[in-house]
């Protein structure tokens, strides 16, 4: 089985009212963790590369990595760049192998976001590459900008048919009040999302699939093992499982998961340092980390995304 593109998968996941996880990989155990668990659920795959991630792990080293969890595992497997900035790193990707790419322009004006939108997509399409736009701006942190709550905006739905028109872009990734992160709400706040603007969106493009960033439900459990075990973090509020199956059912044929693995992989190496102080060999300590991000990939893969058996 080769690597995919993800044009597949969102036919029969918008079709079939479910979602494919698009999970961010780091290194080794997180792409064992995450690709043992969709083979054991016969679930198609997103793994997907930040620019963080490559610059933290090496295009290379990530690329043979997810090539031999496709001999290992079988499954089909999509290898996507997340947030691309550039034409020029988006460029890099697709030379380098990747099936998908997104190309980030939220930052910039309508114009200027189609415009670099445009160029990466003819590019991609070139070369049998798929690619994401984004329109809006989600809050929250990532490797390279930190959005904070007042910048941030949602999609608006009259701007989208002209967007994928003019881009052609393959799917889109649209703001809806998620965010990146941990700290998705304010303390006290009720998570709430825009579920009319993806419904508009949605009859303005009918059958296109739709990209849900931002989508971690920050675990409580993981936040008090890590509290629990040393660390200190203030109270975080993700997206309600619930939330994110309503949107599975709708439009939206990818959800983006970061933050939730790490918090499973801290909240895991934490508990097992305080428990054996001792220990000093990695693989004691990263292969219950491995094992936690499994069970949890398989919590989404069956009771979010509603993508297994799908592969
Ligand atoms: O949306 C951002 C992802 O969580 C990737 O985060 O840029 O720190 O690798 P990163
Ligand atoms: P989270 O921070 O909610 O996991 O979002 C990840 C994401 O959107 C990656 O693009
Ligand atoms: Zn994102």
């Amino acid at each position: 089985m080769p690597l995919v593109t993800s044009t597949e998968m969102f036919k029969k996941a918008y079709e079939g009212g479910y979602a494919i996880g698009a999970f961010n990989v780091n290194n080794m155990e997180i792409i064992q963790g995450i690709t043992e668990a969709a083979m054991e659920e016969n679930a198609p795959l997103i793994l997907q590369v930040s620019s963080g991630a490559r610059n933290y792990a090496k295009h290379v080293y990530l690329m043979k990595l997810i090539e031999a969890a496709i001999e290992d595992t079988g499954l089909p497997i999509c290898v996507h760049l997340d947030h691309g900035d550039t034409f020029e790193l988006c460029k890099s990707c697709i030379d380098g192998g990747f099936t998908s790419v997104m190309i980030d322009g939220s930052h910039h004006s309508f114009e200027d976001n189609i415009a670099l939108t445009k160029q990466v997509v003819d590019y991609a399409h070139a070369k049998g590459v798929v690619v994401e736009g984004e329109l809006g701006r989600l809050a929250g942190i990532e490797d390279a900008v930190n959005v904070s709550a007042a910048d941030a905006s949602y999609t608006d739905p009259a701007q989208v048919e002209e967007f994928v028109t003019r881009t052609g872009v393959d799917s889109l990734a649209i703001a809806i009040g998620t965010s990146h992160g941990a700290y998705k709400f304010k303390p006290g706040q009720k998570p709430q999302l825009r579920f009319d603007i993806l419904e508009e969106v949605s009859k303005r493009l009918p059958g296109f699939p739709i990209v849900l960033h931002g989508a971690s439900s920050v675990i409580p459990e993981y936040v008090k093992i890590i509290n629990e075990n040393g660390g200190k973090m203030p109270d975080a509020i993700g997206i309600p499982e619930d939330m994110l199956r309503k949107a599975a059912s709708m439009a939206v044929c990818k959800i983006n998961i970061d933050s939730d693995l790490r918090l499973a992989m801290t909240a895991s190496i934490r508990q097992y340092f305080n428990e054996h102080p001792d220990h000093f060999d990695p693989r004691q300590y990263l292969k219950p980390a491995r094992a936690n991000i499994k069970s949890l990939v398989k919590h989404k893969i069956v009771d979010v995304l509603g993508c297994n058996g799908k592969a």
